[in-house]
């Protein structure tokens, strides 16, 4: 885990803080481990962990005691994406298994503004994530209350998938809308994020950056990492 000096210095040479999460979606499980500490080498700070259920999003992943064992292997922040119904039956238990922050669908939430405050009791972060087809204008009532909102670059429910551009906006306006009305929420964005799309997400606003297949998908993890953290780096720069 980055400790507040080296936050400090991050922050002080590069004003918005850009940092990467790589998605074990698309890791090597059987050597799960080690590419985290690849990934971690080549500068990333955060590990997205993707959980699906099968019946909100057409695919079934990892569940708590993943997040148990991660919690061992990386001193990391564990950042648990639920794509599930029913959050809040299991925020109690990834929060126990060594989640830091954890997000949820507001598609999938009736009652938001409660799960995010059960997010919130049991001492981890936060976030609320949108689809490629829900606005930005769903989350007008929570925006104060979140640490992160989480935009969906891709449908859900698989890694490899293409960038959506349409995305994009949702991202400009939330860093406007923070401004407009003075809210600390950061903005982490999810899906087809590489070296042909890193550019243009850190220009429209995000600042913690998922990606699965750009960092274990082929060659090094710790080289990619590197890389697109470096092209995120210098895209911020102009951004400022
Ligand atoms: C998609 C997941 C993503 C996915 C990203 O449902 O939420 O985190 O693993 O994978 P890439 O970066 O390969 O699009
Ligand atoms: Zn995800």
């Amino acid at each position: 885990m980055l400790e507040f000096p080296q936050l400090l210095t991050l922050y002080l040479l590069d004003p918005i803080l850009i940092e990467l999460a790589p998605s074990i979606l698309a890791a090597d499980f059987a050597h799960l481990g080690d590419q985290v500490e690849q990934a971690t080498a080549g500068g990333a700070s955060v590990i997205h962990v993707d959980v699906m259920d099968g019946h909100f999003v057409p695919n079934l992943t990892v569940g708590p005691p993943l997040v148990k064992s991660l919690r061992r292997a990386t001193r990391l922040r564990l950042d648990c994406h639920l794509m599930i119904e029913n959050p809040d039956q299991f925020i109690a238990e990834f929060a126990e298994a060594g989640a830091d922050w954890i997000s949820v669908h507001q598609e999938a939430c009736r009652h938001l503004n409660r799960t995010l405050n059960l997010i919130k009791e049991h001492k981890c972060l936060a976030g609320v994530v949108i689809n490629p087809a829900t606005p930005v204008e769903t989350l007008s009532e929570v925006l104060e209350m979140v640490d992160y909102v989480l935009v969906m670059s891709v449908n859900p429910g698989f890694g490899g998938q293409k960038f959506i551009p349409a995305t994009l906006h949702k991202m400009r306006k939330l860093a406007e809308i923070r401004v407009a009305r003075g809210y600390e929420y950061r903005i982490e964005v999810d899906g087809g994020v590489g070296m042909d799309t890193v550019a243009q997400v850190v220009q429209a606003g995000a600042e913690i950056l998922v990606a699965g297949n750009a960092v274990f998908g082929k060659g090094d993890a710790r080289v990619n990492a590197q890389a697109l953290l470096e092209a995120a780096r210098s895209a911020s720069l102009e951004r400022v």
